[in-house]
């Protein structure tokens, strides 16, 4: 019998590369994705992919009665990738992210129920932590509080919340993942690694916020999917799992390194006003995931830097079709200058 997960936001950017993975490594598995697609999914991320094993669904996660609709009798788990995910717009405006990130998690966790689906897979963020001191040996693990900062940080630990509670009050079996930065193909381009590569290719300034050594804990996107994978196959009930590949970099690195790899000039690097409230650094202690999942990194940091910036460089139609529509008014309001 082929297995049925259903999977949300899996038109987003790891979303999407989740689809893929399962798509690629899992011959018995169907897959129902349902995504609102806003204005970060995009049916260009599912093209080529595996048709007759996966059914794509335009639906939102608050919406009681689509999910019911959607969701199979006999669907194995539900993935919940789907939610808003931009810090500087959540700074903006937090509206659409508590309506999401929570309503839309306790809406599944209520289909999930109703459907009798075997595991709810919650895929958080480590940003529910808070933030760690810049100089200093400590990481986060799973006994870590949560202190999220940020609106963003705050729905998602929230959403744990729900999730938590649905399973301590009504036997629901849940897992959580806690990633780090996830950088790759197919990236929304407001994001730090696709905005800067975007810019520079463009040779348009890259604005730095603050000064530059915020510090991010950086993993590829095929890395964390098979952390998630590993999660629902082998995760205990109830657990909460960190996944990352010890990767901090400043973020000046990161924006350097991109530079380099273009051959553009570090003149492009504009130093701007700080993010309010910006978490100076994250940094994922990733040993219960390795011993009780088997969770091992594959793509070092080199590599996966490199095949992010050629993916760029080989879609430019996909990033330009993004950077010519409602993304330019964004871009002006949150940066206060045009894209050229
Ligand atoms: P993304 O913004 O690229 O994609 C989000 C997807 O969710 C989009 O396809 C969007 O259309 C869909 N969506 C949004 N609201 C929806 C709604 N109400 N109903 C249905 N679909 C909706 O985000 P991403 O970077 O792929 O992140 C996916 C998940 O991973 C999120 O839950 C995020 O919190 C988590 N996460 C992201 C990172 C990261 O570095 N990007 C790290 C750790 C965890
Ligand atoms: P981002 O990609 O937004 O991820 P997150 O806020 O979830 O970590 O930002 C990564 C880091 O890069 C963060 O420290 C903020 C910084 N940043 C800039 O300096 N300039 C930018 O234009 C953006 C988008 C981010």
């Amino acid at each position: 019998m082929p297995k049925k997960i259903f999977v949300t936001g899996g038109a987003g950017f790891i979303g999407s590369a989740f689809v893929r993975l399962v798509l690629e490594r899992e011959p018995d598995t169907q897959i129902v994705n349902y995504d609102a697609l806003t204005y970060a999914g995009n049916p260009k991320n599912l093209e080529g992919i595996d048709a007759a094993r996966h059914a794509f669904v335009k639906g939102d996660i608050c919406d009681r009665k689509a999910v019911l609709d959607a969701l199979p009798n006999d669907a194995d788990a539900i993935f919940n990738f789907a939610a808003e995910s931009h810090v500087d717009r959540s700074i903006y405006s937090a509206d659409e992210f508590l309506r999401t990130n929570i309503i839309g998690t306790q809406v599944l966790l209520d289909a999930a129920r109703e459907k009798g689906v075997r595991r709810f897979v919650q895929v958080s963020t480590d940003e529910v932590m808070g933030t760690l001191p810049e100089e200093s040996d400590a990481f986060f693990t799973e006994a870590s509080p949560l202190q999220p900062n940020s609106p963003y940080a705050a729905s998602k630990a929230a959403a744990e919340f729900v999730v938590r509670a649905a399973r301590e009050t009504h036997g629901v079996d849940t897992v959580v993942t806690r990633c780090g930065n996830n950088y790759g193909p197919r990236q929304f381009p407001e994001k730090l690694i696709p905005l800067m590569i975007a810019n520079a290719v463009n040779d348009e300034p890259l604005p730095v916020y603050g000064d530059g050594k915020n510090v991010r804990d950086w993993i590829y996107v095929d890395d964390h999917c098979r952390g998630i994978w590993a999660a629902y196959e082998r995760g205990a009930s109830g657990e909460a799992y960190n996944l990352g590949s010890r990767n901090e970099r400043q973020n000046i690195d990161v924006v350097t390194s991109i530079l380099d790899a273009l051959g553009k000039p570090h003149s492009l690097i504009k130093y701007v006003t700080d993010r309010l409230g910006h978490d100076r650094r994250y940094a994922i202690d990733a040993t219960k995931a390795e011993q009780e999942l088997g969770f091992r990194p594959e793509m070092s940091w080199e590599n996966g830097l490199r095949a992010t910036i050629d993916w760029y460089l080989n879609n430019r139609e996909w990033v330009e079709e993004i950077r010519s529509g409602e993304y330019r008014n964004y871009y002006q309001k949150m940066y206060g200058s045009s894209l050229g």
